[in-house]
């Protein structure tokens, strides 16, 4: 496997995926929901799936997608070559705020991370690493995370965690948000992840997350030395939804332990 052409493949089809997502913002979005009247799809998420399914495929057809429109074949194990594709990662923010959202991939080979990316369409910044070579933010290499105590930890975390929910004593959560030095909400898993892997935000902590939202970040993560796991401090499953911490080494175990009460 030539790890560096796969690379450069991939940089090359996200970076025009993004450029066709901005110039989406001249035409008419076709905004659908799909669990519930929170959760929307437009044409452009699906089109864009459908860009990357058609390049990869022409570049290997053996090479496998996971992508979260389910226009790929999704197999149900990560056996071969195995693409985890979220085409936009905050489509919310993409229909609503016009910024803010990421295009998410993350290469593995028999369940192995080889290439991760977040990229961020309309800055057009991109976050990726390479197993065991390192990670970048566009040219500039990404240092391994310095430690810290939870008093000076920035911490993303989406406000709906802190109200009365199915998951977790809420009550806990507060507790968390008064010791922290400060919180954020971003609206793209993704994002946060990239944040905390670049030291932008040292913990960030979602209660449900799905193996494409994470797919590109957990081998990102790998390289800076940030622990992601699920809410029980278990290795992230990348084949079902789960809860989902990625956080400074210094602080992870510390969080679970004592602020994430799950129900
Ligand atoms: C969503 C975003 C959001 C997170 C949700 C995800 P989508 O992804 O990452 O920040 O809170 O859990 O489903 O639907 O915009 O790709
Ligand atoms: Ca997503
Ligand atoms: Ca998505």
């Amino acid at each position: 496997m030539d790890l560096q052409r796969l690379d450069t493949f991939a940089k090359e089809i996200i970076i025009e995926a993004g450029r066709r997502i901005r110039a989406a913002y001249s035409y008419d979005l076709e905004i659908e929901t799909k669990s519930s009247a929170k959760d929307l799809v437009t044409n452009i998420d699906r089109e864009t799936e459908l860009f990357f399914i058609e390049q990869i495929k022409n570049f290997d057809p053996t090479h496998k997608i996971i992508g979260e429109e389910g226009m790929g074949e999704n197999p149900k194990t990560l056996e071969g070559i195995v693409w985890i594709i979220d085409p936009i990662d905050g489509t919310m923010n993409f229909v609503k705020q016009h910024r803010h959202f990421m295009i998410t991939i993350g290469i593995y080979r028999d369940g192995v991370g080889m290439l991760g990316y977040i990229y961020d369409v309309m800055a057009d910044d991109l976050f990726y690493a390479i197993t065991g070579e390192g990670a970048w933010y566009n040219e500039t290499p990404l240092r391994k995370l310095r430690s810290l105590v939870l008093e000076e930890a920035v911490i993303g975390i989406n406000a709906a965690w802190v109200t009365p929910n199915s998951k977790v004593h809420h009550e806990k959560l507060i507790d968390l948000i008064q010791v922290v030095r400060g919180t954020r909400s971003y609206g793209s898993a993704a994002m946060e992840i990239a944040f905390v892997v670049s030291g932008k935000l040292d913990a960030y902590i979602s209660m449900r997350l799905a193996p494409w939202d994470i797919g590109g970040g957990l081998i990102i993560a790998q390289e800076v030395g940030a622990l992601a796991t699920n809410l029980t401090g278990q290795p992230c499953s990348l084949t079902e939804s789960d809860g989902f911490i990625i956080a400074n080494p210094s602080i992870h175990q510390h969080i679970i332990d004592h602020y994430l009460d799950l129900k």
